[in-house]
Order: C-alpha cells, then structure tokens, then sequence
C-alpha cells in the first residue's frame, strides 16, 4: 500500500547558520564559537582556540559544543589553524542560487537558522545591526517567492562569544534577558513573513552530553557538571518561555516549537536493571526538556534527578510561572539514531556523537558510527505522541557520509536514497497509527559543514557542494541522485519513494 502523508503535509530541507553561511566577519556580524573553533576528524576532536593570560596561544579540546577555555584566556582566531565554519559553504552569498534548488525540489519548507551575532554582534547591544536584520528578510522574501514557508530556528549552537567570554554563557541568568530581546526583535521584524519559530535547536544536549563523557573524555561526569548543566538548561527554559509569551503578544498567529535532540533508547538486555535505567535515560535525556516545554513545569522525577547529582537549582520569583505560560505548540525533533542503554560492561562500543554504547546487533552503522534505525523513528513518533498530543515535525533526519564523485560529475548516493527512504516509510507508518506529523526537514538540504567534526567530507545534502576539508573548492553546486528522487518523493506526498 502506497503511503498516505496529509494533504498540507510540509516537505523540504535544514540548515544552521554557522555551519552554512560563511561570510563570519562580514557586514557588522560578531563571532560566535565555532568561530573560534577548529576542524576535526572522527578520531580527533575540534579544537578551540585562544590567548592566555600570558599572551601565549592555546588550544583545548571541544567537547560537545563548547571548548572550555582557561581561567583569564581570551578566545582568539589563531594563525596556522583552519577554522572552518569562517567561510562554510557560502549561503550568505549564493542564497539566491540555493532557495532556486530547493524551489526545484519542490520544498514547501525550509529550516534555518537566525545567527544571534548577526542581529546582535555582541548579543547585548543597544539596537540591532540593520545589515544582518536585511539579509534575513531578504532570504524570507525569497522563500515566500517559491511559496517556501521558513521554518526559523531561533538559536542553533551560536551564542554570541562576547556572551560567552564575559558573562559565562548560559550561565548567566543575563542572558535570558538578552535572549529574549533578540527573539523580541526578529519576531517583529519578520511578522508576515514568518510563522514558525524553534526556540532551542537540541536543548536536551546539554544534560545527554554529559552521560556520554565516560566514553569520549574518559572520565564520568561530576556533580559540579550536572549543576552547572542543569542551571543552564534553566535559564534556556525561561528564555524559551519568556520567547513563547512574546511571539504570541506579537503576533498570535506564531506556531512555536521545542526542538530536542531525538534518540531511541532500548534496553541492550532484558534484565530489569537495564529496563529501569533505559526509562531513566528517557527521563534523564528526553522527557526532561519535553516536559518542561510542552507541560510547562518540572516533572515529578527532576527531583529525582537533582538529587542523584546533588544539583540545587535557582529558580527565581516568577520563573515557574513563566515556565506555565510560555509552553510551545509543537513539538519538534532531530532523529538519526537509536542507542543501547545497559548497566552492564559493554565491550564492543560504537563511536558517533550520541550514540555511544553497546552495538545493537540488528542495526548497521554509518561510518561515524550512527545507527541506522528507521523503526526507532516510528517508535519515537508514537511514544512522543502519546505522551504530548500536540503537533510534531521531524526536523532533522540525514546520512552523513562521504561521497564520491562520478566520472559523469554527479554523485550517486544510493545510500542516502535508501536512508531517506526507508525514514520516510516509517514517518507514513507512524502517520497511519494516527500520529499528528505535520513536517519534515531533511538535514541538509545541501552539504555543510559537519557540526561534531567540523568536517566537509561528512555530507549530508542532496546537492553536493565543492569544498573540502581545508577549504579548498569552487563552492559550485550541483545536484546528486538524491535531489531527483527527493523531488519525487515531495510531488506524490510521499506516495513514491522508490
Ligand atoms: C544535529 C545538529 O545534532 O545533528 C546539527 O542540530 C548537526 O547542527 C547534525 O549538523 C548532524 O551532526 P554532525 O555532527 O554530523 O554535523
């Protein structure tokens, strides 16, 4: 039986903007820290860079999102190092060129992201920087051009590095205030010609980060990470329901979403012990933010949580009111993976960002390491379903893998199709048992930079994008099999997907 999508049922692509755009000191943007942060591998990590005190030149390691500079170090753009989100692929420039293939593809939506350091260099300035708030609108106008509806993610990983330098980050209650003035400004600027808006993209990393740290920094985390995770993760939900409120004085025809990184947690054995802890790593990794976000309070087993890390939050006057009345109205996700949870010795590991643990023998691996599970989509469609009744989107989904131009200068990424499309199977299975989907954004549209290792060789898009590793290329476009078959896909509504 063919599969049967809804009628208005959205279809298109995801980029974030530090990983497409490029152009990162052009016309007024301040840095943010993938500026300040280098290429890596698979093996090997990115790095970020900087001065210490002693105006020597350092570099650590970048766990998750964020590199940890030394106490009264300066982040710093350093000579000899490639940094290569400073050029990307471009978007900022060849936007035009990009929005046309999409067009061609039949998109009827399209995710970016806002860069905060565009509209705000420093992430507090007075009054915004009228060059970034321009090319936002013009790329909307070009979207609406080809009846393309922007689905615009508020913060992608890029908070702008004066805020990380000065104030501490999310840390700091401050920038909640800043946070909320950023998105007060784009919701204005862009009524009419937006409507959909992602508050946090993958706000749950921050907490499932650190369950991951055992295995790729080779130590557990400590009681201090978890409280200062949890306080950050805090003041992201105040942000986010404080953003909420104001869209909705703004225009109420605003559609707001969560965005949570989606992982499919299975027991690696049946051994109660494993049950109870793989529905902690729900909890723990998942349903935290969720909950927060689309109930509006804590759940009952955040004390829970709290305590087995002895994390004491602050919580303001006024914050758990914000929290109730600044809830989203859908929920939408990332998936490309699901993950073993057991408390047993695992032996035989599996290497990608996120999805650290036993290897589950009936699934293949991607060449990072990512498990390719289309029923744990479907899985994670239902039981978020159930549990929120509210719409979904799926917001990401995508094989990073290394593509091998043809001799006819095409790229034949049968692969992808057949990852693309099995996904694509599930999301109609799930649709059948009568979750609410309403969309869904491939990641990437086009090739970008890779976000873990800040490579270009880990390609995700239909259309692949001359560029290597250390920026060398003609940044030409063009498309590959994929693109054909996506097209298709879209013009039956996902009826056709061989
Ligand atoms: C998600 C992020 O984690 O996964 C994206 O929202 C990221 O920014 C994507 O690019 C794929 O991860 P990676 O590390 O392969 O780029």
């Amino acid at each position: 039986m063919a599969n049967k999508f809804p009628d208005n049922f959205l279809w298109g692509g995801a980029i974030a903007a530090n990983q497409a755009e490029g152009a990162y000191n052009e016309d007024g943007r301040g840095l943010v820290q993938t500026d300040v942060t280098t290429g890596g591998t698979k093996n090997s990590p990115r790095y970020t860079t900087y001065i210490d005190k002693d105006g020597k030149p350092g570099k650590v390691a970048s766990m998750g999102h964020a590199g940890v500079i030394p106490e009264g170090a300066t982040f710093a753009v350093l000579e000899d190092h490639y940094y290569p989100n400073h050029k990307a692929v471009d978007f900022y420039h060849r936007y035009k060129e990009d929005i046309k293939l999409f067009a061609e593809m039949g998109y009827s939506v399209f995710r970016l992201s806002i860069s905060w350091a565009r509209i705000f260099p420093n992430g507090n300035d007075e009054t915004p920087n009228q060059a970034g708030l321009d090319f936002y609108r013009s790329v909307f106008e070009e979207c609406r051009k080809y009846n393309i509806e922007p689905l615009v993610s508020i913060w992608h990983f890029d908070t702008p590095l004066n805020l990380e330098q000065n104030y501490g980050g999310w840390s700091n209650r401050k920038l909640i205030d800043y946070y909320e003035k950023f998105a007060r400004t784009i919701f204005n600027e862009y009524k009419g010609l937006v409507k959909y808006w992602l508050t946090f993209n993958e706000i749950n990393n921050t907490v499932m980060f650190l369950d991951m740290l055992s295995v790729i920094a080779g130590h557990e985390a400590t009681d201090e990470e978890y409280q200062v995770a949890y306080q950050q993760l805090h003041h992201q939900f105040v942000a986010s329901a404080r953003a909420v409120q104001a869209a909705k004085e703004i225009d109420p025809n605003y559609q707001l979403g969560c965005m949570i990184c989606g992982i499919t947690n299975y027991p690696a054995t049946c051994d109660p012990a494993d049950i109870l802890a793989t529905e902690h790593a729900w909890e723990r990794n998942l349903f935290y933010c969720g909950d927060v976000q689309v109930k509006g309070k804590y759940p009952t087993y955040a004390k829970r949580l709290w305590k087995e890390r002895n994390v004491t939050l602050d919580i303001q006057e006024g914050d758990l009111e914000d929290l109730a009345k600044g809830t989203v109205d859908m929920y939408t996700f990332s998936y490309y993976m699901s993950a073993l949870v057991t408390t047993h010795k695992v032996d035989d590991k599996v290497g990608g960002n996120f999805s650290m643990g036993a290897r589950n023998e009936y699934l293949t691996y991607s060449e990072w390491g990512w498990a390719e599970d289309p029923t744990g989509l479907q899985y994670f469609l239902e039981k978020i379903y159930d549990r929120y009744q509210v719409p979904l989107m799926v917001v990401e989904n995508g094989l990073g893998a290394q593509d091998v131009v043809g001799e006819d200068g095409v790229v034949h990424d049968d692969y992808r199709i057949n990852y693309h499309r099995n996904h694509v199977n599930a999301m109609a299975k799930a649709i059948d048992n009568g979750v609410d989907l309403i969309a869904y954004t491939t990641w990437g549209c086009i090739d970008i930079v890779s976000a873990g290792t800040g490579e270009m060789r880990k390609r995700y898009g239909f259309i692949y994008v001359d560029m290597d590793d250390e920026g060398k290329g003609t940044l030409e476009r063009t498309p590959k099999d994929s693109f054909h078959w996506y097209k298709k896909v879209i013009a039956s509504n996902g009826a056709d997907v061989d």
